[in-house]
């Protein structure tokens, strides 16, 4: 899936004091938003005091964009209830509709057979916060359906729930459906996923690239047209901006992490953070790794003793390509340099804990590659792949440096490992440039001002349509 920091194992036990520093940071912010809201829905977009005046003498003028959402009837439509990205994201769009007073209702259409602690705890999450939750089948879905302000259908496969659910009412629907998609893989573009997207109101889709090619995709494969399509890049979750701007936190993570893998302070850590598979490039990163190890000894240069971090591993899921990647390391002779991590739905203690982030999908690369902006907020420079949203958020030469993807690419990378490893300046300017960057256009209210403009589009085009 070309997804982003897509994790899916809680924390390790072992780590009790991480867990209190997070624990005790997500209260705070739980409480900072509850402030938030609690006075007129307004929201302060710079943490600067001066601002804060100003909203609270300007009531209105920086409201939430999302505000005329408020008792609206949303129907989202997800394909699943995980820990992936595609849920997750929803999920975070549900909240924030929430939190201007919209009413939500979520619907799973594939639901697990057997009783699912992570559906189970993630249903509750949203029942606490709001959202209700109904059956994906069923009078009430279809009722909800007929009746929404609006329908988010969530990625390419949710288009299965369409003629499977609402049947004869599919044509009545459609004009009030927002389709987002995150996906670039072949085997979406099926007709019976998306033979209703040319009818929908708009594709709200995570980078150009990725709605270009859905363009190109579609028209030539299936010979439909893509409906009106909006370019949607996301944002970082405040609770992630939170920890990235706590530099005790960051600190206190950094060290336990670190001693975790046996990593000392001074060392540098090239990190690369997703699902561990093919697609991902894991691979060619230590190829790359390899060679730049190579490099340095070949060229005598003085660089702090250098660690690759693989977070995202699942022996149980991937287990021939796992074993190619442990062989390697094992030929190679740099099991003390290389560390595996198992998946983990908390990326910010290793994000506090390394020093530059590897973005290394192969490909058509991300399809935006949430992580990258993730790793920004942390002051990481990016080493990417130039493809895919990759090269939509990395600034190449400023905030990161691109290389290219396949077997072509492991030199460049290899070079530009050497790079940052022996400039160290270089490095440390470039995950400020990064930082700033986020802070300019990838942060949640940056994603809630573009979600809004095509909110208000959907809205208008769905009530001319039911006028006519
Ligand atoms: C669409 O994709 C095909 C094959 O991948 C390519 O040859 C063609 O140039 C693309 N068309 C456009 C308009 O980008
Ligand atoms: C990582 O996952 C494997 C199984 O997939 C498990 O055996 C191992 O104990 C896990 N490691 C840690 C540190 O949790
Ligand atoms: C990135 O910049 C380097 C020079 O800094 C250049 O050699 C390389 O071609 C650039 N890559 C892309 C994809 O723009």
């Amino acid at each position: 899936m070309a997804k982003q920091s897509t994790v899916l194992i809680p924390l390790q036990k072992r780590w009790p004091m991480i867990i209190i520093v997070l624990f005790s940071l997500s209260t705070a912010i739980v409480f900072l938003i509850r402030a938030s809201f609690d006075s007129c829905n307004t929201r302060s977009y710079e943490d600067n005091s001066d601002n804060q005046i100003h909203v609270t003498t300007q009531v209105g003028s920086l409201a939430n964009p999302l505000i005329f959402m408020k008792s609206k009837l949303v129907l989202l439509v997800s394909h699943e209830l995980s820990l992936s990205g595609g849920p997750l994201l929803l999920m975070e769009l549900a909240f924030l509709l929430r939190g201007v007073g919209a009413e939500v209702v979520w619907i799973t259409n594939q639901k697990p057979t057997e009783p699912d602690v992570v559906t189970y705890s993630l249903e509750h999450k949203m029942l606490d916060r709001g959202v209700q939750v109904f059956s994906a089948k069923g009078q009430k879905a279809i009722d909800t359906a007929l009746k929404a302000d609006l329908v988010i259908l969530n990625t390419a496969v949710a288009g299965k729930w369409l003629d499977a659910v609402l049947k004869e009412n599919v044509p009545r629907v459609l004009p009030k459906v927002l389709w987002w998609i995150h996906e670039m893989r072949g085997h979406y573009f099926k007709v019976e996923y998306v033979k209703h997207l040319p009818f929908v109101a708009g594709a709200m889709i995570d980078s150009h690239t990725t709605a270009e090619y859905w363009k190109n995709r579609t028209h030539e494969r299936l010979g439909i047209k893509m409906p009106k399509t909006y370019v949607v890049h996301l944002g970082n979750s405040k609770e992630l901006m939170e920890v990235a701007e706590n530099s005790a936190a960051k600190r206190v993570l950094r060290e336990h992490v670190r001693e975790s893998i046996g990593v000392r302070n001074e060392d540098l850590i090239f990190a690369i953070i997703n699902s561990v598979s093919r697609g991902k490039g894991q691979d060619l990163f230590l190829r790359s790794f390899y060679e730049s190890l190579q490099l340095i000894l070949e060229k005598k240069l003085q660089v702090p003793s250098m660690h690759a971090v693989i977070v995202g591993s699942d022996m149980n899921a991937q287990t021939k390509f796992e074993i190619e990647l442990r062989n390697f390391v094992v030929e190679k002779k740099i099991q003390d340099r290389v560390h595996f991590v198992n998946k983990t739905l908390n990326v910010a203690p290793y994000l506090a804990s390394i020093d530059v982030l590897v973005q290394n999908s192969q490909a058509r690369g991300e399809c935006f590659g949430r992580i990258t902006i993730e790793a920004m907020a942390f002051q990481l420079p990016v080493l990417g792949t130039a493809a895919g949203g990759t090269m939509e958020i990395v600034v190449n030469g400023t905030t990161g440096l691109l290389h290219p993807v396949g077997k072509e690419g492991v030199i460049s990378l290899a070079k530009n490992i050497v790079k940052l490893a022996t400039h160290v300046e270089r490095r440390l300017t470039m995950g400020k440039k990064g930082y700033e960057r986020v802070k300019e256009r990838f942060l949640e209210h940056h994603m809630s001002d573009r979600i809004a403009l095509v909110l208000k589009d959907v809205l208008q085009k769905s009530k001319s349509h039911a006028n006519s």
